[in-house]
C-alpha cells in the first residue's frame, strides 16, 4: 500500500519567510510514518529557530556543516545515500542555484550533492524572481536532470507584492512525493471519476442547506487515481481543497448541478466512485429575494435525485464505488445501501465516532462488495484509504471478469 510509513525522508528548508510553513509539512509528513531528518540553511535558522524542528522531528537538526565537535558531516553524507527522499521545501532562488551549478558550501546544498535518491524541491520566493531568466534556466536544468521541481503557487507575497512566488501547499508536495514513491501505475489507461465534498442547496440568495463533508476523502482518491496513472475527473462541492495536479476539476454547487457534471463525465468513465455527501433535499422554490423576519418558517423540500443510483441504473459497464455514513448498524446498513442503489463496492464509515470520518484525517472503513465480501480496514489516514479503496476496485473487477469468463 502506497504511503510514507516507515520511509527516511530529509527535509531541507531555506531561508525563506515560507520557512514556517515547513513545520507544518514536517508535522503532515511524520504523522503519515515517514522519519524524518531537517536541514536547515544559516538563513532558515533565522525565520524558524532549529528546537521547533528538532522537537517534531525527533531528530538532531543538521545546521553547520563545520561544526568542530560532531562529525555529523560524514554521517549525514551517508543519510543522503540511504534516504528514500529529499525534500526542499521551500527552495530559495539561491537554492535552486547552488544545486543546478552543483555547490557544496553547506549542509543542504553538500547533501543534495550527495543524494542518490529522488529529489523534490518547492520553491518559494518574490515576484518576478521566479520569472527571471537566470531562475528559469535554473529550473530547466534541474528538471532536466531528473529533480522534480515544483511551479510555486501565485497569490499574494509576503513583500505586499502579488504574483507567482507562494510555497506549494503541503497536499501538493505531499501528493507529489507520494507519486515519486510509488512505482505502480495499475490505474492506467482508466478515467475515473470522483465526487467529493457536500452539495449546497440555496434555500434565498443568502442561505443554503448542506451536508457535513470536508472533502478530503474524495479529494485523496483522484489523487491516489490520478497518482497510480488515471485519468481523474474530480466534480466537487465547495471545499477549501486544492484539486490534485493533472485532474480534469469541475466545481459544482447543487446536488442537481452535480448530477449534471457526473452524467455529461460519464461515457467513457471506467470507475465511478461517489465520496460527495449529497443533500438528500432542496427547497422546492429559491426565494429571489432575502427571507426577512424572525417568525417562524416553514421550508417545503423536495428530495433531489440519487445520482448513485442513476448513475449503477445506466449500467454503463464502468466499476460504481459508493460511500456511506453511517451512525450505527454499520454492517447491516451498508449492506442494505449496496443493493438499494446497485452498486459494485460500498465504502462504510461509522460517522458517530470523532476520531475518524468528516473532518479527520485518518478513517476507518468497511468494505462490502456485490459478490458478498466484506472486509474490516483498520484505521489509517485517508490516502492509504483511498489506495486500500482503488486496489480493492481492481481486485474486484479481474475476479469478476474471471468468473464470466468461465
Ligand atoms: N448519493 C447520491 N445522490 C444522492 C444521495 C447520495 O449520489 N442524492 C450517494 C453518495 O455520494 C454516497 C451514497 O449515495 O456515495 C450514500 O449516500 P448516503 O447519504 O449515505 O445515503 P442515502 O442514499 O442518502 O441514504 P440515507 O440518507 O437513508 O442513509
Amino acid at each position: 500500500m502506497a504511503g510514507l510509513d516507515g520511509k527516511e525522508l530529509i527535509l531541507g528548508v531555506s531561508g525563506s519567510i515560507a520557512a514556517y510553513k515547513a513545520v507544518y509539512l514536517l508535522r503532515e509528513l511524520t504523522r503519515r510514518g515517514a522519519r524524518v531528518t531537517v536541514c536547515l540553511t544559516d538563513h532558515a535558522s533565522r525565520f524558524v529557530g532549529p528546537l521547533t524542528f528538532r522537537t517534531l522531528s525527533g531528530r538532531p537538526v543538521l545546521t553547520d556543516l563545520f561544526d568542530p565537535q560532531s562529525d555529523a558531516a560524514v554521517e549525514h553524507v551517508a543519510l543522503a545515500e540511504r534516504a528514500d527522499a529529499l525534500i526542499v521545501a521551500p527552495a530559495t532562488a539561491n537554492v535552486l542555484a547552488k544545486a543546478a551549478h552543483g555547490l557544496a558550501d553547506d549542509f543542504l546544498s553538500t547533501l543534495l550533492l550527495a543524494a542518490r535518491c529522488p529529489v523534490l524541491m518547492a520553491p518559494a520566493m518574490d515576484g518576478g524572481m521566479w520569472d527571471h531568466a537566470a531562475v528559469v534556466t535554473n529550473v530547466a536544468t534541474l528538471r532536466q536532470r531528473g529533480v522534480v521541481v515544483l511551479d510555486p503557487d501565485a497569490g499574494a507575497l509576503a513583500s505586499g507584492l502579488a504574483g507567482r512566488g507562494r510555497l506549494p501547499e503541503s497536499d501538493v508536495i505531499i501528493e507529489t512525493l507520494l507519486g515519486m514513491l510509488t512505482a505502480v501505475r495499475d490505474l492506467t489507461g482508466e478515467r475515473v471519476l470522483v465526487t467529493a465534498g457536500p452539495t449546497r442547496e440555496s434555500i434565498d440568495p443568502v442561505r443554503f442547506i448542506t451536508n457535513r463533508s470536508s472533502g478530503k476523502m474524495g479529494y485523496r482518491i483522484a489523487a491516489a487515481a490520478r497518482r497510480r496513472g488515471a485519468d481523474v475527473v474530480l466534480v466537487s462541492g465547495p471545499t477549501g481543497l486544492t484539486p490534485p495536479a493533472g485532474a480534469l476539476f469541475v466545481p459544482v454547487d447543487s446536488a442537481e448541478e452535480m448530477r449534471e457534471a457526473v452524467l455529461q463525465h460519464l461515457p467513457k468513465t471506467t470507475i465511478v466512485i461517489k465520496a460527495a455527501a449529497v443533500a438528500d433535499y432542496r427547497v422546492r422554490q429559491q426565494a429571489t429575494e432575502k427571507i426577512k423576519g424572525k417568525r417562524d418558517l416553514t421550508l417545503d423540500l423536495v428530495p433531489n435525485p440519487d445520482i448513485l443510483a442513476e448513475v449503477a441504473a445506466r449500467k454503463t459497464g464502468a466499476f460504481i464505488v459508493g460511500f456511506a455514513a453511517e451512525t450505527n448498524d454499520l454492517a447491516a446498513n451498508a449492506r442494505a445501501k449496496l443493493e438499494a442503489k446497485g452498486i459494485d463496492l460500498l465504502v462504510g464509515n461509522d460517522v458517530s465516532r470523532r476520531d475518524i470520518g468528516f473532518d479527520a484525517e485518518d478513517n476507518e472503513v468497511l468494505l462490502v462488495d456485490r459478490w458478498g465480501g466484506a472486509e474490516a480496514l483498520p484505521r489509517m489516514p485517508k490516502d492509504a484509504v483511498a489506495d486500500a479503496v482503488l486496489s480493492r476496485v481492481l481486485a474486484l473487477r479481474a475476479t469478476a471478469v474471471a468468473k464470466v469468463r468461465r
